[in-house]
């Protein structure tokens, strides 16, 4: 090993990975002025060595697919894992820190699943697990979390996290264009995977959330107390009256602190139209953070791409180059214990709901009735005469009103003989 540089093996040679390769290539010098050291790819890891690419690291760059010649090679100081998924990338990941290598990841599924357990591997070990692009892509946020705003107490925290997501609602929203086509010119312009699901159903964005509220609180928020909707059945008739009412739904990741407990949940909302993050379109994201001292400040640019995140990945690398010591979640001890949730009952926000129901005198008034017996008190109501069938649609925006008394609300009207099953209903953000 050259003395003024570092070695570093990388797992995986996909779009992340080539864009952190180009940049290392393209910007050495950069490098060598901040660090007094080049950084040296030595090994890349791949599924199929034989595979044709369009871009290819220098020859003297060694192509692997055995894990071992990377986790086994003492000359490899850092190791990249750009594989994604939460097997061999997890697998690697605890190799890797055992060999007391230090690691980068942009894999938020490994660390929103198994987070607890690879950072507790890395404190025994001393050795730095560092994911900078594993939320927002090139956006600094898990540094800003971990340091700049180390000492507020966080009040709120609300993310556009998913491109895809959110090039599609922006799609539909732009050109009128129905779901279902939106995600195909977001499959065909390459935002979309083949198999959508987790960005669609919002898993994607629950994966960085629960990274997020890790970094600005301490604690682990499981999956499965997340409250989890995607944008899949979004329809553009909401996002129509979304508009003449002043709003735009956009999917949102939200966390807020209440005296001690969490909330918070991935879901499609109606954001009025002067508010920042109604602007945040196609496939960008913003965090918008609420701290108890810095007040609000919003991180915003591209969540995803090769040179974007590769530059997320490699100043992971440099600051663990400069380090003696390492601080992977930001909290003196890597134990993040579980968070004490609030439950939705204690919680409010205004509400949109659109029903289907048939067109006959003393409808409203029902309606109106039983959200009135569930304290759901009504801001405005628009009835269109635009059939489906006998139904025509009735929009009603509540003022606050608690999650638990819109859901049984919904519940009983839906059961309703006059209204058509399946009400559209979205949180309105304030
Ligand atoms: N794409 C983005 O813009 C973006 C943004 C933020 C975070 N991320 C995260 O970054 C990570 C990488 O994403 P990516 O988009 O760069 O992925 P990708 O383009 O699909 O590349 C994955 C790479 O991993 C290799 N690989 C897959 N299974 C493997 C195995 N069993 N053993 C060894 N190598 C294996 C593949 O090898 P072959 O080349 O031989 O197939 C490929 O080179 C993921 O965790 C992702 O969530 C991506």
């Amino acid at each position: 090993m050259e003395k003024n540089s570092v070695n570093i093996g990388i797992a995986g040679f996909g779009t992340v990975a080539t864009g952190l390769t180009k940049l290392i290539l393209g910007n050495s010098e950069i490098i060598y002025r901040r660090l007094g050291k080049k950084i040296k790819i030595k090994t890349i890891l791949v599924k199929d060595i034989n595979k044709k690419r369009d871009f290819l690291p220098p020859e003297s760059v060694k192509f692997t697919d055995k894990i071992d010649d990377i986790v086994n090679d003492p000359e490899i100081e850092i190791v990249v894992e750009l594989i994604g998924g939460t097997t061999v990338a997890r697998e690697l990941i605890k190799k890797s820190i055992l060999a007391k290598k230090h690691v980068v990841t942009a894999n938020k599924a490994v660390l929103a699943e198994y987070g607890n357990e690879l950072f507790q591997l890395a404190r025994l070990q001393n050795t730095a697990l560092y994911f900078e692009a594993s939320v927002g892509g090139g956006i600094p946020i898990i540094q800003t979390l971990k340091e700049n705003l180390s000492g507020n107490q966080i009040i709120s925290l609300t993310g556009i996290l998913n491109g895809t997501a959110n090039f599609i609602l922006s799609k539909m929203s732009q050109e009128k264009l129905p779901f279902e086509q939106a995600l195909k010119i977001a499959q065909d312009r390459g935002y979309a995977e083949a198999d959508p699901t987790l960005d669609i159903e919002g898993i994607d964005a629950a994966h960085k959330l629960i990274i997020l509220i890790m970094l600005a609180y301490g604690k682990n928020y499981p999956l499965d107390k997340l409250t989890i909707e995607g944008i899949s059945k979004t329809d553009p008739y909401d996002i129509k009256m979304a508009e003449e009412f002043g709003y735009t739904i956009k999917l949102i990741a939200k966390v807020k602190y209440r005296g001690g407990d969490l909330q918070a949940g991935v879901y499609p909302v109606l954001i009025p139209k002067k508010h920042i993050l109604a602007k945040v379109d196609g496939p960008f994201n913003a965090i918008l953070i609420e701290g108890n001292g810095v007040g609000p400040i919003m991180l915003y640019g591209q969540g995803a791409g090769d040179l974007p995140t590769g530059s997320a990945v490699l100043s992971d690398i440099m600051s663990i180059i400069r380090s003696t010591s390492y601080n992977n979640t930001g909290f003196y001890s890597d134990n993040i214990e579980e968070a004490s949730i609030l439950e939705d009952k204690y919680t409010s926000c205004c509400h949109y709901f659109r029903f289907q129901v048939e067109d006959r005198p003393g409808v409203l008034a029902i309606l109106a009735g039983i959200m009135g017996e569930r304290n759901i008190s009504i801001a405005q109501v628009v009835q269109r005469q635009e059939k489906i069938g006998k139904y025509v649609p009735v929009v009603f925006l509540t003022h606050r009103a608690q999650i638990k008394n819109i859901k049984d609300a919904i519940e009983e009207i839906d059961k309703l003989s006059f209204v058509m099953p399946g009400t559209k209903h979205y949180r309105i953000l304030n």
